[in-house]
């Protein structure tokens, strides 16, 4: 019953009030898709917006990329950071380009294959660019679920991966893969932030645990590591 109404509240809110635009939220090219994912990995979108439209028109097409040369690349991706990410965006380009026939791969176990791609990634990839539905659990997603439907177990702990990737592939089914994560993601950033989230005006306050148990600013849990 919390499941239906988290949903169907949030694709709602989806509808009406999300007006969060970024260039890769119409993309349904796999390759965009992909680039856009590796370079908001660890950095956030305001800065990795202009990262991004810098690479898809300096390399608009993946075999493009597998042929730049590494000085290149490298130097675009200046000020970005973890470098390893761009060594495998590199990798990745010129196994898809000249070992698949540049064709990119489309289920979610080969898109796991990918150097750089880890489950995170690998489900917005297959959802976004493929519609599957492969729910995606990022940082916004475990605060928003840890929040609405009370969850105190640690976000970063075993067990604790297993019950959020679990309850958000079960919201997921029956929903449209690309859109409800999107959405998701959008809900977590500008509703249901860390700092001064906008419990008053939410659509889901109704029936959020943390609001009705005083918890919100206490939500999510992480072990200290
Ligand atoms: N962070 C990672 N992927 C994102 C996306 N598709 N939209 C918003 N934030 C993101």
């Amino acid at each position: 019953k919390e499941n239906s109404f988290f949903t169907k509240k949030l694709l709602w809110w989806n509808e009406q009030s999300n007006n969060r635009t970024m260039p890769w939220k119409a993309e349904k090219n796999p390759y965009k898709i992909w680039l856009s994912e590796i370079i908001l990995q660890q950095t956030r979108v305001e800065q990795g917006l202009a990262y991004y439209n810098r690479f898809v028109t300096q390399y608009p097409t993946i075999e493009k990329l597998a042929l730049a040369n590494d000085d290149d690349v490298f130097k675009l991706w200046e000020g970005l950071g973890y470098y390893s990410r761009c060594k495998n965006l590199l990798a990745t380009a010129r196994i898809v380009a000249f070992e698949h026939n540049g064709i990119f791969p489309n289920s979610y176990e080969s898109i796991l294959a990918l150097k750089g791609v880890g489950p995170y990634t690998a489900a917005a990839i297959a959802s976004f660019a493929y519609n599957q539905p492969y729910a995606v659990v990022d940082g916004n997603v475990l605060r928003l679920l840890a929040r609405f439907f009370g969850i105190a177990t640690p976000i970063d702990s075993t067990i604790g991966k297993k019950i959020f990737t679990t309850l958000a592939q079960q919201l997921i089914q029956k929903q449209p893969p690309a859109t409800y994560n999107q959405a998701i993601m959008d809900f977590g950033a500008t509703v249901c932030k860390p700092q001064l989230p906008l419990c008053t005006t939410c659509v889901l306050q109704k029936k959020c645990k943390a609001l009705q148990q005083n918890e919100v600013s206490s939500l999510p849990i992480k072990t200290k590591k």
